[in-house]
């Protein structure tokens, strides 16, 4: 089973905030959008479907079990040509299999002008971290593995690494789902990231200032 399949069974129980949006990050999404926006939610955020007109995943077994309309499909190659007003998602440039340019030029390509792309981003932090204290710090398992990989990453990290270097100090049962997996996560800088319209920053978790609420205006 793919990484994401065994997610899709096990996302609402096992995983919580960072990796999961907090309600306060739905709030800030929320602000970003307006009364009538048709509005395509990138991945199938369970969070965040009551948000959305439709939903767009690659995962046939994730579609499945989501509850608004979802469509079949990757958004390296989004179906739809100046269709929505706006373009919400969650961690999306983390898991994306592409690269941050075709990422945004999709989202482009799918919004109306002036439309919005609005996306919870986990960042890494503007000075690099060192990986030997991340890895005494341990508070929270997810914001752990979270600020492991950012560590790692430059700004491109190995889901399989990830798991080997915290398994040795932490085996976390939910370490399992990145066993076999080929996945490849993107942890940009703030910096690094294209210049954004508005940015929102919650609190209600830990590692909460590692992942805003971001939002880019196309013309
Ligand atoms: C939104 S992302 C990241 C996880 C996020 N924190 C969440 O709350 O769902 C997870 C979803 O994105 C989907 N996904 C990942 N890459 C994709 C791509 N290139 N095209 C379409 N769906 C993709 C996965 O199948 C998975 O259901």
């Amino acid at each position: 089973m793919s990484q994401w399949d065994q997610m899709s069974e096990r996302w609402s129980n096992e995983w919580g905030s960072p990796l999961r949006p907090s309600q306060e990050d739905v709030a800030m999404f929320k602000n970003q959008l307006r009364e009538g926006d048709q509005t395509l939610l990138l991945g199938v955020t369970q969070e965040l479907q009551h948000l959305a007109n439709l939903a767009i995943d690659n995962n046939p077994k994730a579609i499945e079990i989501f509850q608004t309309g979802a469509v079949l499909g990757d958004w390296k190659d989004l179906p739809f040509e100046s269709k929505f007003d706006a373009l919400i998602g969650d961690g999306c440039l983390t898991v994306f299999q592409g690269s941050p340019e075709l990422f945004f030029e999709q989202a482009k390509k799918a919004l109306k002008p002036n439309g919005r792309l609005i996306l919870r981003v986990f960042i890494s932090p503007e000075h690099k971290e060192n990986l030997n204290s991340v890895l005494e710090e341990k508070k929270g398992f997810h914001a752990f593995k979270w600020k492991v990989a950012q560590a790692l990453a430059n700004p491109y990290v190995a889901v399989k690494m990830v798991r080997e270097v915290i398994r040795p100090v932490w085996d976390h049962p939910t370490l399992d789902v990145y066993q076999n997996s080929d996945l490849v996560y993107y942890f940009p800088k703030l910096s690094e990231l294209p210049p954004w319209d508005h940015i929102q920053f919650g609190s209600s978790y830990e590692l909460a200032e590692r992942c805003p609420v971001v939002t880019w205006k196309f013309n």
